[in-house]
Parts: structure tokens; sequence; C-alpha cells
């Protein structure tokens, strides 16, 4: 039996910033008001014709990569999560597959939105513990603002969403080596439509029509309230969760990646797990909330300031569309 272990990370965000002020010219909204209710002052949203979701994911795989010290022809195969990929059919790993020359190696997606990156490092890691892979290249990207509504009417989701991609890369390890300890994995889905994209669905007599477009059922249609009040318990109970299956206490906890949906839901659970200020990462500030590419990008800012040393206990958590939570901990 073996063990997984993040031997890199990395992350690429395009370069086209846009603060809050830009986005008060687009719809009624103010600075305030978005730094108030979600601690963003800032968000990188993708160029058309520049970035799409598999360049960006090929920067972040390349940067990991080199991180890790680890070629393209060692990964055995690729798990993408993502709810925006390029096209509707196929997923993007096979799109990431093929520019980086990775041969006819597997190529996974996986579409559970926020908590996407944690569901798809707990995949690896099963490949990896039954011996079936050995290096796995996981990676979390997405472009968000291409489907928001910039409209008044979708003011709500369209300051907090935004563009961005991060990856690992999963290795095999001997079971005494630092690794990843356990992961959990939850969904309700009763809640699906409290945070959803409705089109382009399937059941219906066509995908595409202009009515549906100017019904705005493409656009992200998210109920803040009701997903805020799911998180704030979801995040505990899941982060809780992963300390009780490995008999740890809060206090070991030397950081708390934390899926960066809004400030003040992380600022709830820090002070919920009583941890200070240095045992949690936030840079929701800067790079707003890139659902399923949080997390990678998070741990890949977390590693370039010195905030992750080898050893250190690292839990990840998150909660988003489904409703899908998630949490991993794991050694460094
Ligand atoms: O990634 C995982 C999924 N997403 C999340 O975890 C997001 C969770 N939810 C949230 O972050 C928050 O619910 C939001 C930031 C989306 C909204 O914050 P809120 O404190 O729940 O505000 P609200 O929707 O209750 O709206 C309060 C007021 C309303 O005005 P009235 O009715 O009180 O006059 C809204 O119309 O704020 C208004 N409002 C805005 N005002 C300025 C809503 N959006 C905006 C805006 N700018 N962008």
């Amino acid at each position: 039996m073996k063990k997984s272990r993040i031997l890199g990370v990395g992350h690429y965000v395009p370069e086209r910033i846009v603060t809050n002020n830009d986005l008060s010219k687009m719809m009624d909204t103010n600075d305030e008001w978005i730094v108030n209710r979600t601690g963003i002052q800032q968000r990188h949203w993708f160029t058309p014709g520049v970035d799409t979701v598999t360049s960006m994911s090929k920067n972040a795989s390349e940067l990991a990569l080199k991180r890790a010290g680890v070629t393209t022809s060692e990964i055995d195969f690729i798990i993408f999560a993502t709810v925006t990929p390029d096209y509707f059919i196929p997923g993007n790993g096979v799109l990431l597959q093929r520019e980086l020359g990775m041969g006819t190696i597997g190529a996974l997606d996986i579409r559970n939105a926020c908590s996407g990156f944690i569901y798809a490092l707990s995949i690896a890691d099963q490949f990896i513990k039954t011996g079936m892979y050995k290096k796995i290249l996981v990676v979390g990207a997405e472009i968000q603002s291409s489907a928001l509504d910039v409209s008044d009417a979708g003011r709500s989701s369209a300051v907090i969403f935004a563009d961005g991609a991060g990856a690992v890369v999963v290795g095999a390890v001997e079971t005494n080596q630092p690794g990843i300890l356990s992961t959990h994995l939850h969904a309700q889905g009763e809640y699906a439509e409290e945070l959803y994209c409705k089109d382009p669905g399937s059941s219906r007599e066509v995908r595409l029509s202009p009515e549906l477009i100017v019904s705005g059922s493409f656009n992200l249609t998210m109920n803040g309230n009701a997903v805020f009040k799911h998180a704030v318990v979801r995040f505990i109970e899941v982060i809780k969760e992963a300390l009780d299956a490995n008999n740890l206490s809060k206090s070991a906890i030397d950081l708390l990646v934390p899926h960066q949906a809004n400030l003040r839901i992380s600022q709830y659970v820090q002070n919920k797990l009583e941890l200070p200020d240095e045992k949690v990462f936030n840079n929701i500030m800067h790079m707003g909330n890139t659902t399923a590419a949080t997390i990678p990008i998070a741990l890949s800012e977390a590693w370039e300031q010195g905030r992750i040393k080898e050893g250190d206990l690292i839990c990840l958590a998150a909660f988003g569309s489904g409703f899908t939570w998630a949490s991993a901990l794991l050694q460094w």
C-alpha cells in the first residue's frame, strides 16, 4: 500500500484585473458594499481570444510540474475539476492532455463546482493508494466571468466570481512519509437549485434558443443567503470530521486553506475553530471566488509566501453548488 503526497503546486490567473470600481461602472454596486460583504477588492477576469480554461490550466500545471521536479512523461493520469469547460463536450482533461503532449494517458473531468478540487484530490488519493497510478496531475480551473449577469439583477453573484487555474502533482510515497491523511466528501442534492446554471440543459426540446438566452437561464443563479447559512455549518462539520478521523485536535492544524467563497465565511470558520490569523490562508481579497480553482491557487500562493513548510498539517475544506462539501487533511 502506498500513500499519496502533493509533490508540487502551481497557479495561473489571467492578466486582466477587475476592481470593485470597475464593476461599479457595469452595475449598481460599490467598493464599500463589496469589501464589507465579501472581502473582495479585486479579481482576475479572462480576456476572450487570449485566455481559455485549457491555456490557464496548462500554465498552472507546468509550474506545478516544475516545482515537483516531475516531467509530463511521468504523469499517469489527469483529474480536471471544472464547471466551466472550454467545450460542452468533451471535458477539459482531454484538452489539457493534448496541450501538454501527454500521449494517451486517461483524463477525467469532475463537475463538483466549489468542492471539485477536493473531490478530484480524493480520487487521485484512491488511485495512488491502490497502486493503479504513481503520479497524477490534479487541476482546478474556471472561467466564471463569461456566465455572470453583469446587470444590476446579477450583482450579488457577479461581484464574487472570478477566473483562474491551480494545479498539483500528486505522487506515491511510502506510508511512513508525509502525505494525504484523509478526505471526506458530502453532497445534498435537495439544494441543487440554490446555486446553479440551468442551461444549456439537455432535458428540453432545444438546448439553445433566442428565448432561452433572453431568459437569462445561461447565467449563474445563486441564493446567496441560503448558500451562506449552509456553508458556515458544513465547513465546521467537515473539518471536525477530518480531525476526528485522524484523532487530531483543531490546535494541530498548521494552516487551514478554505475554499475562497466569501471572506466572512472564512472568518466565521476561523473564529469557530479558534484559529489565529497565521493559521488561516485567505486570498479572496485579490482573487475573488474562482470556484474549483480557489484551493489550488491559494495553496500555490501560500507555498510561495513560505506559509507552508514540509511536514505541516494542512486542512483543505470547501462548500458549494450541489450542495457539495468536502475536506482533506494532509501533511505537506
Ligand atoms: O463559492 C460557494 C458559493 N458561494 C458562496 O459561498 C456565497 C455565499 N453568499 C454570500 O457570499 C452572500 O450571500 C453575498 C455576498 C452573495 C450577498 O451578501 P448578503 O449579505 O447575503 O446580501 P443580500 O443578498 O442579503 O443583500 C443585501 C442587500 C440587498 O438590498 P436590500 O434588499 O437590503 O435593499 C441587495 O439588493 O444588498 C443588496 N446587494 C448589493 N448592493 C450593492 C446585493 N448585491 C449587491 C451588490 N452591490 N453587488
